[in-house]
C-alpha cells in the first residue's frame, strides 16, 4: 500500500466514523473504526459501503476493529457484515483473533491483532495474523504496559509479519524512529481526538487541548483492561487513581465502558494535541515532520556536546 506517511489512524470508540475513516484514507494515511460504533449491522452496512467507495477512489486501504472477546454480542453479525464488503484491514482487540482470522482470510483481506505482552503476541504469530498493534506503555484507551523499545525487539526475535506501535504518536518524527526500530507503522488514536471530522463532543476536545501527560492515569474501573483517562473526567463519576475495577462480571465487556461519554480517554502524549484541525492538517503535518526526519534535515534533540560529559 503506498502511503503519504507510516500511520494508522487508530479506531476509537465513540470517535472514529466514516468521516474520519475517509478524511484519513484522503489524506493518504489508514483510517479505522470500531465496528461498534455503528448503532446495529445495518448502519454498519451503510458504514462500510460509503468507506469502501471512497477507498476504491483514493486507493488507501481502510480498517475496521472488533472486539473478538465472547463478550462482544455482535461479534458473528458484524463480522458477516464486514466479510460481505471485503474490508481490506481488520483489527482484532480483546481476546483471540483466531475466529476473525477464519473469517477475513477467506476473501484474502488482511488481519492485525492488538497485543499487550510476548505471551500474547506469540499466540498472535501461532494463528497466522498478518500483523500486530503492539500496544505499549502511555497508550490512549486500553493501553499495555510495555516499553515500546523492549516490545518491538522482543516479537522481532519470532514475527517478521508488520507491527504498529501504539502509544503516544504524536510527531513525523517518531513514525521515522519506529522503522529505525524495526516497526513498520504508527498507530496514532489521541492526536486525531480533536480533528473537525472526528465523534468527539467539544468539552472533550478542549479537555484535551487543555491537558498535559500529568493530568492521565490508568484505570481499571472500567473493564478490567487497563485505561487511560483524563483525571477530571473520571473524578466526575467518581473514579479516581485509587478505585478498582467494578467487579468481575464487568471484565473485559465494553458494554461498561463510558469512554467519550462521561470518562475521556487520552494517552500520554496528550500534551503535543494544541488545537483542533482538520485530519488533513494532522497527517499533513506529521508527513512534513517524517520528511524532515528521514532527509536528517533538522536534528530532533538539541546539540549538546559529547566531550567532556
Ligand atoms: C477515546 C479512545 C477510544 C478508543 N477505543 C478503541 C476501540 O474501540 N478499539 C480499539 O481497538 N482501540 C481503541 N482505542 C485505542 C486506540 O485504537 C489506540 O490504540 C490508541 O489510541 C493509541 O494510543 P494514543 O492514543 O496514545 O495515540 C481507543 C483510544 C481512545 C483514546
Amino acid at each position: 500500500m503506498k502511503l503519504s506517511v507510516p500511520l494508522i489512524v487508530a479506531p476509537m470508540l465513540r470517535i472514529s466514523g466514516p468521516d474520519l475513516v475517509i478524511a484519513s484514507c484522503n489524506a493518504g494515511v489508514v483510517g479505522a473504526f470500531p465496528a461498534l460504533n455503528a448503532a446495529s449491522g445495518a448502519e454498519l452496512d451503510n458504514w462500510l459501503a460509503r468507506i469502501s467507495r471512497n477507498s476504491e477512489e483514493s486507493g488507501v486501504p481502510y480498517a475496521v476493529n472488533v472486539i473478538a472477546h465472547g463478550s462482544n454480542r455482535r461479534l458473528a453479525d458484524d463480522l458477516s457484515v464486514i466479510v460481505s464488503h471485503r474490508s481490506p484491514l481488520v483489527i482484532a482487540s480483546v481476546g483471540s483473533p483466531e475466529n476473525v482470522v477464519a473469517a477475513v482470510k477467506g476473501y484474502g483481506g488482511t488481519v492485525y491483532s492488538d497485543v499487550v505482552s510476548i505471551r500474547h503476541a506469540r499466540k498472535a504469530a501461532s494463528i497466522g495474523v498478518d500483523g500486530m498493534v503492539l500496544l505499549c506503555a502511555g497508550a490512549g484507551g486500553q493501553t499495555g504496559w510495555l516499553n515500546p523499545f523492549a516490545f518491538v525487539e522482543a516479537v522481532r526475535e519470532f514475527y517478521d509479519g508488520a507491527l504498529a506501535v501504539a502509544g503516544s504518536i504524536t510527531h513525523g518524527r517518531q513514525l521515522a524512529a519506529l522503522e529505525l526500530i524495526g516497526a513498520n507503522f504508527g498507530y496514532a488514536g489521541t492526536a486525531f481526538i480533536v480533528a473537525n471530522e472526528s465523534m468527539a463532543t467539544e468539552d472533550y476536545r478542549a479537555a484535551i487541548v487543555r491537558a498535559v501527560a500529568d493530568d492521565v492515569f490508568a484505570t481499571r474501573a472500567l473493564t478490567g483492561i487497563p485505561t487511560n483517562v483524563l483525571r477530571n473526567s473520571a473524578a466526575g463519576v467518581g473514579i479516581t487513581d485509587d478505585t478498582e475495577w467494578a467487579s468481575p462480571e464487568q471484565k473485559y465487556d465494553m458494554r461498561h465502558i463510558k469512554l467519550g461519554k462521561h470518562v475521556h480517554s487520552a494517552g500520554h502524549g496528550v500534551g503535543a494535541v494544541h488545537r483542533e484541525e482538520s485530519c488533513a492538517a494532522i497527517v499533513a503535518r506529521f508527513t512534513e515532520q517524517y520528511r524532515v526526519a528521514c532527509a536528517g534535515e533538522a536534528a530532533a534533540a538539541p546539540r549538546v556536546s559529547r566531550q567532556g560529559t
